[in-house]
Parts: structure tokens; C-alpha cells; sequence
């Protein structure tokens, strides 16, 4: 071959090339931040940029657009974000094509700030506005400025949203969306607007949908689920109408809130039997004056009683709990009593979160300030002391068989297989990948406070 062949030869070569890299898809990668809705946001962010044709990728370096689903419930949470921004700077100024996204609770509460400080951020979009981004992300690529959009009047569920979702075996469905409970130290009622419920028939249509799909449990959410009122149909009748559909063996919820706790869904736990055996009731204080300022509407002694019922009526229920420490004001004496509501309603796991002081709510106007030391000292004690509790109620499972969700292997050991219990405490056992998908009965050995560990029956 000659000289010149070659040359054409190889002209031809990066023409194919270029023509090739034309065709690739464009590539998005999604980081996620914060609570279950933003996880359910962003399976609807990515069926979303997959219907128009994007492949989503884990592999930052080749992505053209990196979205970042934001959380602001603590400043720890905004910190992260501020974090992965600042490093994506210099990247965006080498690669002008990049396409730098925030959306989320962050995107909500601070898209000035972040506008400002972080120039290189194309796109700012709303917990409201989410369904655009495709749009947004467009608009920014051929613009220079950029597009911001936070409105938050849309309609908070629309209708037949694509979706790539994580997981085949369970997944979220939200039922209502927003607070507006405004308890003293949450930004949620300011960055996710006013409580909207969502039709029952748009949340069967989706149970049904991913029931098709294989699905086997769901997990109902909203920030208070327990408000949840469509055309004159309540919580507890959302659950019972869940369970008709075929192939949903498990059903949980998320999260209620123990000022509004109606007999009715005390029933309705009672009595479907694919309503699992667990409840998350954030606590937050044990203490009354505590929890007045915090503006939750109930006091201890409600909260405790309630928990009686509960338990009355669903006697294999474990209680999860959110506890905040280090509210302001909160003296030693007022923080031994959410000790004391710790063992006393025996929790058999507790979220435990330091009091971080969020601007625009009420709290944040109140004095004093807990100092960090004690805040961390507090914290700490709680830890311990649940880990205690946890481990106690685990250790009485030694010897049962509970029925295990079985999800997939252990990433710690992916000899051995990981899943659930209809009261959502984590199993890890020995077997086969054919197990996977399956509800087996699982003989539990070992307790962690954590984990069971045991082996298949
Ligand atoms: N709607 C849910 C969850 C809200 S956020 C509920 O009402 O329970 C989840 C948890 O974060 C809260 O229960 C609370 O314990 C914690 N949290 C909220 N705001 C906080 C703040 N400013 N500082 C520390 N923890 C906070
Ligand atoms: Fe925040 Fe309270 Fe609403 Fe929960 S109920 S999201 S803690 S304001
Ligand atoms: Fe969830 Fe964080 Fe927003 S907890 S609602 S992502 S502020």
C-alpha cells in the first residue's frame, strides 16, 4: 500500500470515528442526595433524560451533563453538595460543553446563593420542577447564562412520568407530597411546598404497573402520610386498596406523624395482612416542654400511649424513631428525658440527628443555641444507649424464623445473601442466587445491633 492509500485510509478512519462518537448517546450521571423522595425524584429524573434518548452513567468523566439531587435538612447535607460543586469548577472551565445541574431541596431553598457562588452551575431547578429538567438542561447547552427555575405552582404529581427504577423487587410510590406542619427547626414545609395528596387511582395505576413489572413490595410515601385526603379517601383506605392489587405481598409506609394517628389505620395495620409489622413514629424529644417549642402537638405521655395502642393492636410491630438532640434550649434535664422515652418505648432502631440550625425557620430565631461539644456529647449518649436497646430486641430474635424478602447478595460478604423482615430489620444468611426475589423463612443464629444473621429453613 502506498503513501498516499494510507493517508486516505486513514482519513477514512477518523471520519468513521467521529461519525461513531456523533452516535453515541449523550451520557448524564445523577448524583442523589437526602431522603426517599428524592431517591423516588430522581428514578423519575432518569426515565426521564432515557426517554429522550440519554444513557445515565456511573462514570463522571464521560458525562456531558452531572445533575446533583439535592437535600437541605441539615447544613451537613448542603455542605456535601457545596463540596462536590466547588470540585467540579475547574472541570467545568475545561470542558465548556459540561453541563452542571442542581435540583432538589437545595435547588429550592438557595438558588441565588448558588447562582452566585458557583457560576459554573448551568441549570437551577425546583422540587416543583423537576419534569422540566430535560427541557432546562437543553435550554442551558445552547445558552449562556444560567436558566433557573424554581416555581413551585406546577401540579405536584403528574401523570405517566417514565421511570428507571434501582430496584425490580421493591420500590417507593409517594402518595402525598409538601408539609405543612411547620415544626420549629424542618425546612421540608418551605423547600417542598404545601401538602398536595395524589389521586388514589394515579397510585393504584402505578402499584399496578410496577406489580406488573414484578414488584413485591411498596413502600407508600409521603412526609406525613397519615394526612394523605383524596376526594374524601383517607390513608388507611389507600392501604387496604393497595393490597387488592396482585402481586404486592408487602406494604410499608412513610413517615407518620403521631399528632394525627386515627384509629381507623390502627385498623387497617391490624387487618391487611400485607401491611408489614413495622412503623417509623419520629419521636424527636421525650421531653414536653421540648416538643412544645418544637411545635409538634403532642406530649410524651400521647406519644407513649399511642405507641401502647399500636402495639395492642400489632403485637410483632417494631417502632422506628427520629430523635433530634441539641434543640435550642435543651437543658441536661430536658435531654435525660429523651433518654429515659428511649428505653422506656424500647425502639427497636432511632435515627438519631443533631440539632442543626436551619435559616428561615422558627427555630432559628430561638436562644440559646445548645454548644456543639454538648450537642456532640448528647449525640453520642443516645447512640450508645440505642445500640443498647437494639441490640436487646435483637437478641430475642435468636431462634425465630422470620419470613426474609430475600434482595440479593451481602456487599460484605457476597457469598451470603441479604433481605428484609416484614418488621425491616436486616438478614444476612447463606444460599443461592436463586433465592433472590423470593421470600424465604430465615432461622436467625446471631444478633447484631443491626443485623441478624441465620440460615435459611
Ligand atoms: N416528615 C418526616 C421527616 C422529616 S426530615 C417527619 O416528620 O418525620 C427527617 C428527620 O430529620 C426529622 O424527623 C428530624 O428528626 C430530622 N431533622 C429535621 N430538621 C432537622 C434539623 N434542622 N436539624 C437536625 N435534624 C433535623
Ligand atoms: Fe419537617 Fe415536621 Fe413536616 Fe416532618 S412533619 S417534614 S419534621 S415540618
Ligand atoms: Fe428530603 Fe432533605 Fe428535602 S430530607 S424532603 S431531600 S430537605
Amino acid at each position: 500500500m502506498g503513501a498516499g492509500a494510507s493517508f486516505f485510509y486513514y482519513n477514512k478512519l477518523v471520519k468513521i470515528e467521529a461519525e461513531q462518537k456523533m452516535k453515541e448517546p449523550r451520557k448524564v450521571r445523577l448524583h442523589t442526595y437526602g431522603c426517599q423522595m428524592n431517591e423516588y425524584d430522581s428514578e423519575v429524573i432518569a426515565g426521564l433524560f432515557e426517554r429522550d434518548g440519554w444513557v445515565l452513567t456511573d462514570d463522571e468523566s464521560e458525562a456531558e451533563v452531572i445533575l446533583l439531587n439535592t437535600c437541605s435538612v441539615r447544613q451537613h447535607a448542603e455542605d456535601r453538595v457545596w463540596g462536590a460543586l466547588f470540585e467540579l469548577r475547574e472541570r467545568a472551565m475545561r470542558q465548556p460543553g459540561l453541563v452542571v445541574g442542581v435540583c432538589g431541596c437545595m435547588a429550592q431553598a438557595k438558588a441565588d446563593e448558588i447562582a452566585r457562588r458557583c457560576p459554573h452551575v448551568k441549570v437551577i431547578c425546583g422540587t416543583r420542577a423537576f419534569n422540566r429538567l430535560p427541557e432546562l438542561v437543553a435550554r442551558a447547552a445552547q445558552g449562556r447564562g444560567s436558566v433557573i427555575d424554581t416555581d413551585m405552582s406546577s401540579e405536584p404529581f403528574l401523570a405517566n412520568l417514565p421511570q428507571k427504577r434501582r430496584s425490580r423487587l421493591k420500590a417507593f410510590v409517594p402518595v402525598m407530597r409538601g408539609c405543612e406542619n411547620y415544626c420549629a427547626y424542618c425546612v421540608v414545609p418551605y423547600v417542598r411546598g404545601h401538602e398536595a395528596s395524589r389521586s388514589l387511582e394515579e397510585v393504584l395505576a402505578e402499584v399496578e404497573s410496577l406489580a406488573r413489572d414484578g414488584c413485591r413490595e411498596v413502600m407508600l410515601l409521603g412526609q406525613n402520610v397519615n394526612s394523605y385526603r383524596a376526594a374524601g379517601v383517607s390513608f388507611a383506605d389507600v392501604l387496604r386498596e393497595v393490597a387488592a392489587i396482585k402481586g404486592i405481598d408487602r406494604i410499608r409506609f412513610m413517615t407518620s406523624h403521631p399528632k394525627d394517628f386515627p384509629d381507623e389505620l390502627i385498623r387497617a395495620m391490624a387487618d391487611v395482612p400485607q401491611v408489614c409489622e413495622h412503623l417509623h413514629l419520629p419521636l424527636q424529644s421525650g421531653c414536653d416542654r421540648i416538643l412544645k417549642m418544637m411545635n409538634r402537638g403532642y406530649t410524651f405521655e400521647s406519644y407513649r400511649g399511642l405507641a401502647q395502642k399500636i402495639r395492642g393492636a400489632v403485637p410483632e410491630i417494631a417502632l422506628s424513631t427520629d430523635i433530634l438532640v441539641g434543640f435550642p434550649g435543651e437543658t441536661d434535664d430536658d435531654f435525660k428525658q429523651t433518654a429515659r422515652a428511649l428505653k422506656e418505648i424500647g425502639f427497636d432502631s432511632a435515627f438519631i440527628f443533631k440539632y442543626s440550625d436551619r435559616e428561615g425557620t422558627s427555630a432559628y430565631e430561638l436562644q440559646p443555641k445548645v454548644g456543639e461539644e454538648i450537642i456532640m456529647r448528647r449525640h453520642a449518649e443516645l447512640l450508645k444507649l440505642q445500640e443498647k436497646i437494639g441490640m436487646e430486641k435483637n437478641r430475642k430474635l435468636i431462634g425465630a424464623s422470620p419470613e426474609v424478602l430475600v434482595e440479593g447478595y451481602s456487599p460484605r460478604n457476597p457469598e451470603r445473601l441479604f433481605g428484609r423482615t416484614r418488621t425491616n430489620k436486616r438478614v444476612v444468611f447463606g444460599g443461592g442466587g436463586d433465592l433472590i426475589g423470593k421470600l424465604v423463612y430465615v432461622i436467625i443464629r446471631e444478633a447484631t445491633p443491626l443485623t441478624l444473621i441465620g440460615e435459611e429453613l
